[in-house]
């Protein structure tokens, strides 16, 4: 039978790979033959290579980038900020969307010409950027007046503290789900001239995952609330990290052919259970 996921040899690069989704990915695909490059600001062990890098700063992408290998099969741009600190760094709120965004859009536009025809990348987005479609507009300014790392800094700048980007938060921290929405409209409006390079680019929209993640919005929002309503009432529990990489794998392997451009959500159905009224959103049956 056809080893649908054997990626021997394949060289995979995932960002945000000490912890959380990142690691779970980076693990799998070890364990599947594949190279793996895992770029992080923490260190990564038992991959091909660690990079070192931080990816709010466009000098640390492009010395990590000359250490990646001429040929790329698998991108996974995962790595993300949910606040202004993780772990033992202090982030900026514009560094926060370097993270989350333009980094990401950075490293697809810098690595496709590396990648030979049938290679695919995946983008982490999440659940909570599902309204992206509201904010087109502002979306699509941010993508044609931010086509390079220099000018997408210049924008957010600009534009950062704007209500809508931060969707009428209290948390003047938190600009996460702009940024979560802003890869789901990148993705979709680059899909098609990618594919025009023979690769592939599709979005992962994850509900909640048990990563130091839900700890660190716990933080933010001040109490343990995000963890119940991160998940839905019939799982009742998060996703664990392996689902997710799981998800992921997928999206890199020749099983998701026919994907191009598609937003995917992985939250055990909550989105849907919210929208028909089936549950709230704080995770209660109705
Ligand atoms: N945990 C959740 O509930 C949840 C829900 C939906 C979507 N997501 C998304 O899943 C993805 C993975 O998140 P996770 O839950 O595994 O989080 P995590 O916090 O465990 O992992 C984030 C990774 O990014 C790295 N990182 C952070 N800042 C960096 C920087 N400046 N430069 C380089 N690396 C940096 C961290 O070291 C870490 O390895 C993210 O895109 C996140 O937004 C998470």
């Amino acid at each position: 039978m056809n080893n649908y996921l054997n990626f021997k040899g394949k060289n995979c690069v995932v960002t945000g790979a000490a912890t959380g989704v990142g690691r779970a990915v980076a693990t799998k695909f070890m364990e599947l033959g594949a190279n793996v490059y895992a770029m992080d600001i923490n260190k990564v062990s038992d991959v091909t290579k660690y990079i070192k890098v931080d990816l709010c700063r466009k000098d640390q992408i492009d010395n990590a980038i000359t250490q990646l290998p001429d040929k790329i099969d698998v991108l996974i741009s995962n790595a993300a900020l949910a606040g202004t600190t993780f772990m033992d760094y202090v982030f900026t709120v514009p560094e926060v969307f370097s993270v989350n965004y333009i980094a990401c859009r950075y490293l697809v536009e810098s690595l496709i010409p590396r990648m030979p025809r049938g290679s695919s990348i995946a983008v982490v987005s999440s659940t909570t950027g599902e309204n992206w479609k509201d904010k087109m507009d502002l979306l699509g300014d941010l993508y044609e007046n931010g086509d390079t790392f220099e000018k997408a800094v210049v924008w957010a700048e600009n534009h950062i503290y704007d209500e809508r980007v931060f969707n009428g938060t209290e948390r003047p921290d938190c600009l996460y789900t702009f940024s979560k929405e802003a890869l789901i409209y990148f993705v979709k409006r680059a899909s098609f001239d990618i594919l025009k390079k023979g690769v592939r680019i599709n979005v992962l929209c994850p509900g909640g995952i048990d990563t130091p993640m839900v700890d660190e919005i716990a933080r933010i929002v001040g109490t343990h609330e995000y963890d119940k309503a991160a998940t839905n009432p019939i799982m009742d529990r998060a996703a664990t990290p392996e689902e997710i990489a799981d998800c992921l794998l997928f999206l890199s392997s020749s099983l998701s052919f026919s994907l191009n451009g598609c937003d995917i959500t992985a939250d055990f159905g909550f989105t849907p259970g919210v929208m028909f009224q089936r549950c709230t959103p704080n995770g209660e049956f109705i």
